[in-house]
């Protein structure tokens, strides 16, 4: 549930009509509601209340300082998988130590910063990377507190572009070799074995993979135990999917309770590792129709923003929602192509959209909060767009529209 809710013919955003928020900001403009995102940390805080957790928002898919700040206030934890990201976390105000890193190719310099700022755990994924992290936890005098990203072959059911948990995903390392490697960790004094960590995918919707995955990390936290080794935590990573289309997907409490009940029993805490859920429907992406044209049998509805601010549908052909946040009550809905400015074919929000649109109508694309604006880029050196948060009746820039200047700052012509 979100709050970007028509009242009358016009689109809201909590309290705010959208068609005002294009008109005081311009567009392309990412908004985002406080309300939604507070709501969603909630209903993932609640899900596991009955046991010890950290809810660790995945930055990278929405990595807004202030977007990080509200999850920080909320009780937070982060799941980062880099320098940049534990930057950020740092400087919105969360907590390093409720910090997890994931990532298959952390550098020494990332980990020696991220051990020196006493993250929660560096979640590893190899056994050279072991080898790094022995080496900058001597250097640095401290015991590293670490899990082993274990890729436990289940098919996670989602875009293959976006499944991490099969056999030839680079991601992790596979269970056979995870206990052997828990083994050797086990006899190191400057790690300290904090946990198992596992991620399959993202975007699930059907919560029936992820339980096959727990089963599999419980019976590895079983034979480790069995062997004297006993970790803290079970982090079983991010993945819950939103509504995009028609999916049906778990409600985080649905998805969490048979997580919740194979874990409750063994004295560990549970991590989870949210992206999209959190953040996906507490923002929607506005864009003003500049031009109309036929090409042939295809009606295109040309926007100002395109797959620079939105790569989603370019770069996986995911579907995303596109609405007109004024409904007209005459005129007649066209199927149309909805593109972008940029120079390429793939540069689309939507292909064949019944819309009823007139140039300098502002269209919403919903779900934008997730691997959104993280995902935006300068390409055709188009300025990244400007981005808000709206709270009840008031809006707050987030991030200023960037300028021409700031694009090319650190370019330097030969003398
Ligand atoms: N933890 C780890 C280790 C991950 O690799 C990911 C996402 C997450 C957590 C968060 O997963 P989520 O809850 O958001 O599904 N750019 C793609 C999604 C890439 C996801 C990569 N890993 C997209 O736009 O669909």
């Amino acid at each position: 549930m979100d709050y970007f809710n028509f009242k009358g013919p016009d689109l809201y955003a909590e309290d705010i009509k959208a068609t005002d928020l294009a008109k005081e900001y311009g567009t392309p403009l990412y908004v985002y509601s406080k309300a939604t995102l507070h709501r969603h940390m909630n209903a993932f805080e609640d899900s596991l209340k009955e046991k010890k957790h950290l809810v660790c928002f995945a930055v990278k898919a929405c990595s807004n300082l202030a977007v990080i700040h509200e999850m920080a206030k909320l009780g937070a934890g982060f799941d980062i998988v880099s320098e940049g990201e534990l930057r950020r976390v740092i400087a919105a105000g969360g907590d390093p130590k409720k910090v997890v890193f994931s990532g298959v190719g952390k550098s020494e310099q990332e980990i020696e910063f991220a051990l020196s700022q006493g993250i929660n755990c560096l979640n590893i994924e190899s056994a050279q990377e072991i080898d790094t992290v022995i080496k900058v936890a001597k250097k640095l005098n401290v015991v590293a507190p670490v899990a082993l990203r274990v890729n436990p072959g289940v098919d996670a059911k989602t875009h293959p572009s976006i499944s991490t948990g099969l056999k030839n995903n680079k991601f992790g390392v596979s269970e056979e070799i995870a206990f052997d490697l828990y083994k050797k960790m086990s006899k190191e004094s400057c790690l300290k074995i904090s946990g198992i960590d596992c991620h399959i995918g993202s975007q699930m919707t059907s919560g029936m993979p992820i339980i096959e995955a727990t089963d599999k990390i419980i019976s590895l936290y079983k034979k480790l135990l069995a062997e004297g080794i006993k970790v803290d935590h079970i982090d079983m990573g991010g993945g819950l999917g939103v509504t995009y289309d028609n999916e049906t997907p778990p409600t985080p409490s649905e998805y969490c309770a048979p997580i919740l009940e194979r874990l409750k029993d063994l004295d560990v805490s549970i991590y989870i590792e949210p992206g999209r859920a959190m953040v996906a429907n507490a923002c929607i992406l506005l864009a003003k129709v500049q031009y109309q044209k036929d090409n042939g049998d295809k009606h295109f509805i040309i926007t100002d923003t395109g797959m620079n601010d939105m790569i989603r549908p370019a770069l996986y052909g995911s579907w995303m929602t596109i609405i007109n946040t004024t409904v007209h009550p005459d005129g007649e809905a066209v199927k149309s192509d909805v593109v972008g400015p940029i120079c390429e074919s793939d540069d689309f929000l939507g292909k064949d959209r019944k819309l009823n649109v007139r140039n300098g109508d502002i269209l919403a694309v919903r779900g934008a909060g997730a691997y959104g604006s993280s995902m935006a880029s300068t390409y055709n050196t188009r300025r990244l767009p400007c981005e808000v948060m709206v709270d009840g009746d008031k809006s707050y820039v987030i991030k200023k529209r960037q300028s021409y200047e700031d694009i090319w700052k650190d370019e330097i012509i030969l003398g």
